[in-house]
């Protein structure tokens, strides 16, 4: 499939892309990212995700290289461009090329990339079954709020949890679950819903903040708050949240089954309303 981005200003085949060996992103990791899931061709969500890439920005102090309305419709161009109806949508901010200092360079532009792959979404054996997760100590910086494009720690925390027959790695930090490698997370313990409080250990993710809704509007009792490893491994339930794996089981923890070892009621609760959300969203008039 041929895949169109967009490097700046210009759109092109992903093959062309290509950028200076002396961008700060390449060299220091020195940029911000974002993906945002497409149904339907539309962009899920796209104020949140925007929103939360203008704060990741600010936090960093690079320049946001475009308007909102930009943004809205540089993106609407990318999808355009692609083929598929369902479509990951990958974007980084980098603070430019100049030459390899630490200190900010003066007057650069910042790099911005955008590309779109096919959004392949869990396999529906994933919502019947659920995954393996490990439990790992949180190696991450304390501004985990960023959407930072060092992803060095989340690398190895997922490869470990991979090469260990598990699907995602829980982050723990002094004795309290942060979120996956790649993924916010949530537990239920007698009929009632907890996920971690925002803060600087860990992203604030968009799905995560849906599901919150959804279950408000549910009246499933959810809050934020903190979870000990011990109240991880009595849980009930537990999943984990992203916006291209959407809600996903933990079925086993540490090769131990997480309650009866299948998907829980709630979580399939929530999953189906999201579901019905998204649905709506793309029945919705543009
Ligand atoms: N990552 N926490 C971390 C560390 C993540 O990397 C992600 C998603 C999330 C979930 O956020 P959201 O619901 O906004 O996708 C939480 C993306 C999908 C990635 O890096 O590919």
């Amino acid at each position: 499939m041929n895949s169109i981005a967009y490097l700046n200003g210009t759109f092109l085949p992903i093959e062309e892309a290509a950028i200076p060996v002396l961008d700060r992103g390449f060299l220091f990791g020195d940029g911000v990212y974002e993906v945002i899931p497409v149904y339907g061709k539309k962009p899920f969500r796209l104020q949140e995700h925007l929103q939360r890439l203008e704060n990741s920005l600010a936090e960093t102090r690079i320049l946001n290289p475009l308007s909102s309305s930009r943004w809205q419709q540089l993106l609407t161009e990318l999808i355009d461009k692609n083929e598929g109806e369902d479509q990951s949508l990958y974007l980084q901010v980098t603070r430019g090329t100049a030459p390899r200092d630490h200190i900010f360079p003066d007057n650069t532009p910042p790099t911005l990339f955008m590309m779109s792959n096919p959004l392949v979404g869990s396999p529906a054996e994933i919502i019947e079954s659920g995954i393996s997760a490990i439990t790992e100590i949180d190696t991450r910086w304390s501004r985990c709020n960023i959407k930072s494009i060092n992803l060095l720690a989340n690398v190895l925390h997922r490869q470990h949890a991979l090469d260990q027959g598990a699907k995602e790695s829980i982050l723990i930090r002094d004795g309290k679950v942060t979120e996956g490698a790649a993924s916010n997370l949530f537990i239920a313990k007698s009929g009632a819903v907890i996920t971690p409080s925002r803060g600087q250990y860990l992203l604030p993710g968009v799905t995560r903040d849906l599901v919150l809704e959804l279950a408000q509007q549910d009246k499933i009792e959810a809050i934020e708050g903190d979870i000990d490893e011990s109240q991880l491994t009595d849980a009930d339930e537990i999943w984990v949240t992203s916006s291209t794996r959407e809600i996903v089981p933990v079925t086993m923890l540490n090769g131990s089954p997480v309650g009866n070892g299948k998907p829980g009621a709630i979580t399939l609760r929530l999953n189906h309303l999201l579901q019905q959300f998204k649905r709506e969203f793309q029945n919705r008039a543009p």
